[in-house]
């Protein structure tokens, strides 16, 4: 099966990337059949079973069942004549639609993590793939190709366009793979009403909200339908209760296109809209 099951222009480019099976087998986690998070009977004991799969299977699955697999992730740096070990052989995996938290002590790598499965950032040593594809073999610009149409990043900063309103903040991204502006305007229009923006199509960053303006970041990261979508503490600049309404939106976009999810959080409260927890503490998944 393709990547996303939703039609993605994205992936009509030079770069093919080798599709993506689901596994026959059972997933290797209790939170193999997830309620979907917007359900209000979700129950606290579901919740208690959501486990990273080391805790009670040896394997990961094979990359190509994942969207995502990273494995031995190596990430170092030099401080000094000292060389500090970020992160300790990761190994992590997504699987189509999933959405995974990645949860741990300030410090204990999750942005490093996510930024190098975003190619944001390159490891020392290991393996990455996108869709059963080695991407760390392949030449910097078809990463960044990939990156462009294929991933949607949520970050703590929203980097918004302060001098662009909330239209063309999400509408401008997608016209450098060549949509023309009207066209993108109206895709934009379309989920700024989605997220609840209607009346705040024309207004600036700076006349937004905090939440307002994550629920801009969120339409600007799946406007272009990119299989993964990566978040970094999304609502950690949001009081409780507008961080579980962009949390539960960004799982109903999400979920709506079949989209798979990594998400960086401290937030307790937010787990229960978690497909699997994994806990990074020194560098290391616990
Ligand atoms: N460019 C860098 N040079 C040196 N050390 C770095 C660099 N980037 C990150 N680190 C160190 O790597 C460790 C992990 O950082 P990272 O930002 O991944 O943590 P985190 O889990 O996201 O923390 P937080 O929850 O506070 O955001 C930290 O000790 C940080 O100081
Ligand atoms: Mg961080």
């Amino acid at each position: 099966m393709p990547i996303s099951s939703q039609p993605n222009d994205a992936f009509n480019s030079p770069i093919t990337l080798p599709p993506v099976t689901r596994s026959q087998t059972p997933a290797p986690t209790p939170a193999q059949q997830p309620t979907p998070p917007s359900d209000p009977q979700r129950s606290a004991q579901s919740d208690a079973t959501k486990l990273h799969w080391q805790d009670n299977a040896p394997a990961e699955p094979a990359p190509s069942e994942c969207i995502l697999a990273a494995r031995q992730i190596v990430k170092s740096y030099s401080i000094g004549n000292q060389e500090r070990r970020i992160l300790d052989e990761v190994d992590f995996s997504l699987r189509p639609a999933e959405c995974v938290f990645l949860m741990g002590p300030s410090g204990s790598g999750k942005t490093t993590l996510l930024s190098i499965l975003g190619m944001l950032l390159s490891p020392n040593s290991g393996q990455l793939y996108f869709g059963g594809l080695r991407v760390d073999q392949i030449s910097p610009e078809q990463r960044t190709e990939i990156r462009r149409k294929c991933i949607g990043f949520v970050f703590q900063r929203l980097q918004l366009i302060n001098a662009l309103d909330a239209l063309d903040n999400v509408a401008i991204p997608v016209t450098l793979s060549g949509t023309p502006l009207s066209e993108a305007r109206t895709q934009a229009a379309d989920l700024l009403c989605r997220v609840g923006l209607e009346s705040h199509l024309n207004a600036l960053p700076g006349s937004m909200s905090p939440g307002q303006c994550q629920r801009v970041a969120m339409a600007r990261a799946v406007i272009h339908r990119p299989p993964l979508v990566l978040a970094d503490e999304p609502t950690a600049a949001l009081d409780g209760q507008s961080g579980e309404a962009v949390m539960q939106l960004l799982r109903e976009l999400t979920q709506e296109r079949g989209l798979s999810t990594v998400v960086v959080t401290h937030d307790h409260r937010m787990e229960k809209f978690a497909d699997r927890i994994c806990r990074l503490d020194n560098g290391r998944f616990q």
